[in-house]
């Protein structure tokens, strides 16, 4: 294949197609070379100076809402769902510290030994980003390759969610990213009831400090401990829920889109929602 773009761009460009196809946006074509079938981007991408995506010139699934027009709209918010708890909470409610900062949380924090994740811990994984993020990503609990970096989401399921973010026209630097629990539970099962009890009050200020307009639930196992409820995620996913004040939105964990990649059709639409909300519409192709 001709090289069109220096070989990091080509592949950042490869990898965002990619994901758009896993989406369920398949209007990108190939070219065949001699050697057979070869992954090659559109003329439109080829064409503009940048990699930015070029969504109007994709077909977006049937069931998928259309971007946002360019002017949106003020949301008329549906009233919010609440998800009836199926249990007493392991978020007590706590009032609100004035001036709490991610800083000084993570100072409380310290070395944490409050459960007994801390044993088998190599590094905590506090959470990373944007103190003043509109949105907020939270998962369930770090996994190996964030345990050995202490940063959130780093490893496969972690390259996911960034590509998830970028698709959203944002970096991952524009949101705050963290986790139900701050420590590795032993072979990436789900933390315990305790393990929750005791990181909760933590998760709850670094909520509270940045204050984001939108918190994204990742996974069953997160949204079903933050919102005190047995019920399957699929039941409740895409709707506008509230948690402490905030509009929480509950979807797939990337995790479970590597395992099951039609899922992230859905997760699209969850999103759209986001953005929708936040105002955000998808990115441009530049006109050059
Ligand atoms: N899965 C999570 O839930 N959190 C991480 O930080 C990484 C993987």
């Amino acid at each position: 294949m001709p090289e069109r773009f220096p070989a990091s761009l080509q592949q950042k460009i490869e990898d965002r197609l990619r994901y758009y196809e896993d989406l369920g946006i398949r209007l990108f074509y190939t070219e065949r070379g001699p050697g057979g079938a070869s992954f090659a981007v559109p003329e439109a991408v080829a064409s503009a100076s940048s990699p930015t995506p070029v969504f109007e010139e994709i077909a977006l699934p049937k069931s998928t809402p259309k971007p946002a027009p360019a002017k949106p709209a003020p949301i008329a918010a549906p009233p919010p769902l609440v998800v009836p708890p199926s249990g007493p909470s392991l978020f007590e409610s706590t009032d609100k510290l004035k001036d709490d900062t991610l800083l000084k949380i993570r100072e409380d924090l310290g070395e944490c030994t409050r459960c007994k994740l801390h044993k088998g811990r190599n590094k905590i994984v506090f959470g990373d980003g944007n103190p003043k993020a509109q949105l907020v990503f939270v998962g369930e609990g770090p996994g190996a390759d964030e345990d050995m970096q202490g940063l959130p989401f780093v490893g496969r399921a972690g390259k996911l969610l960034t590509q998830m973010i970028e698709a959203m026209g944002l970096q991952r630097s524009d949101v705050y990213i963290c986790n139900v629990v701050k420590c590795r539970p032993p072979e990436n099962r789900a933390p315990e009831p305790d393990e929750v009890a005791a990181c909760s009050p933590f998760l709850i200020r670094q909520i509270d400090s940045i204050h984001p307009k939108v918190i994204v639930c990742l996974g069953a196992t997160a949204a079903k401990t933050i919102l005190n409820t047995t019920r399957g995620i699929s039941q409740f996913r895409c709707e506008w829920l509230e948690w402490r004040g905030h509009k929480l939105m509950a979807t797939y964990h990337p995790a479970y889109l590597l395992r099951n990649p039609p899922a992230k059709a859905d997760v699209w639409k969850d999103l759209q929602k986001v953005m929708a909300e936040l105002g955000l519409q998808l990115p441009k192709k530049s006109k050059s």
